[in-house]
């Protein structure tokens, strides 16, 4: 299989976005290209830690259908998109942010984290995001509120946090217990500290043309990353999202429009569901679903991204289950011209997408560029 992520810095370019209503010309960006097994160069996206949302992103020079890679018996097989290694690219440009603001203006990022109740997933997630701030020099806190804590009592939290001078950035742990309102929570988080971005107006301004949010959601952000760092072109190009949720379905389908992909939105009611996306580019599927998308789903040479991360029950794993995603993988890279595994695909790309917002949330808030 050909692996993505073997990353070299290469060339300078600069463009132009749209900004308050006006095009100004920009900053300089660098632009970095991927080399595959092949040696084919690949263009990356501009470097990270920036809000920066072009219109429209530099077309890519190659495109990644002539590029599949073939196993000795000639079968076609999809390129692997590794979200590990791009993440920790990422992790590393962000973790030299962080000691170049230390060292100037004696000050680091920080996140605070709210997590209600015992869910050992939620309790993992917290985990891996600590551990993920503490390597990278982002300082943070952790709040642990009961699962028959009031909304009150998160709402206290989350407005010590809101006028924390030491917090950039503040979230909480999804899913909440079903006694307590994730909108009203949601619409108390300052939308400066906001590194989720499920503030409504932060969501709503990812929706309209002409503004831009403060974040983008983890997730979706990290799964637009890893087409544009993968030479992936969007533009012009039919997408389907399978799933609507307000965390993931729904912004990486504003995500896809904001790159100019045709996008259609495949759910529960959704008739044909196979059809539709069989007509797709590329899919992003994030049912929750286990193995929903087959290979006969698949338009050949589709590019697919699978946020599912669904345990299943496996005695041969060391406690007890392991993950498998919305897509059955072992049909999809006979179709796909490249996929995101699962493991190591989308995931941890969602934790580097929050460093990342957690560190332009302190940048903003010190005015340091
Ligand atoms: N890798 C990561 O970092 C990461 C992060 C977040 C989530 N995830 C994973 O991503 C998956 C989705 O998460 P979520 O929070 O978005 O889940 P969710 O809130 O349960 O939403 C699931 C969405 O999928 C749709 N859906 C469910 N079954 C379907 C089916 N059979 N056909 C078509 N659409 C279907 C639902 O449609 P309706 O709206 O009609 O109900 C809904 O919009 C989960 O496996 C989750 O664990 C991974």
């Amino acid at each position: 299989m050909t692996m993505i992520g073997n990353l070299t810095r290469r060339t300078v370019v600069s463009w132009q976005k749209k900004a308050l209503g006006q095009r100004i010309p920009l900053t300089t960006m660098t632009q970095n290209t991927l080399k595959d097994d092949h040696g084919c160069q690949i263009l990356m996206s501009p470097s990270l830690v920036s809000l920066d949302l072009p219109d429209v992103w530099p077309p890519n020079s190659t495109d990644f259908r002539f590029r599949l890679a073939k196993t000795q018996s000639n079968e076609h097989i999809a390129a692997v998109i590794n979200g590990q290694l791009i993440a920790e690219e990422i992790r590393s440009r962000i973790a030299s942010e962080v000691r170049r603001m230390e060292e100037f203006i004696g000050k680091v990022p920080g996140l605070a984290v709210i997590v209600v109740g015992q869910r050992r997933d939620s309790q993992t997630y917290v985990r891996n995001k600590i551990i993920a701030c503490e390597e990278v020099g982002i300082m943070s806190k952790v709040t642990k509120l009961p699962d028959d804590c009031t909304e009150d009592e998160i709402l206290t939290a989350l407005s010590g946090f809101n006028v924390d001078p030491s917090v950039h950035g503040i979230l909480v742990q999804l899913p909440l217990p079903r006694h307590l309102d994730v909108g009203r929570i949601s619409d108390v988080l300052s939308l400066e500290k906001d590194v989720d971005g499920f503030h409504p107006l932060n969501i709503g301004n990812l929706a309209m043309r002409g503004r831009e949010p403060l974040f983008i959601p983890c997730t979706p952000k990290g799964c637009i990353e890893l087409l544009i760092r993968s030479g992936i072109e969007i533009m012009g190009k039919k997408a389907v999202v399978i799933g609507r949720s307000n965390i993931v379905g729904l912004p990486a389908s504003l995500l896809l429009q904001r790159h100019h992909a045709t996008v259609s939105a495949v759910h529960v009611f959704t008739k044909n569901p196979e059809h539709i996306t069989h007509d797709a580019d590329i899919v992003i599927a994030a049912a929750g679903v286990p193995n929903l998308v087959r290979g006969n789903w698949l338009k050949p040479g589709a590019v697919v991204v699978d946020v599912g991360t669904n345990p299943i029950e496996d005695p041969s794993c060391e406690h007890g289950y392991r993950l498998i995603g919305d897509v059955c993988y072992d049909e999809a890279v006979r179709v796909a011209s490249a996929i995101t595994p699962v493991p190591g695909g989308v995931g941890p790309m969602t934790i580097a997408m929050l460093l990342s917002n957690t560190l332009d949330a302190a940048k903003r808030a010190y005015n340091f560029t």
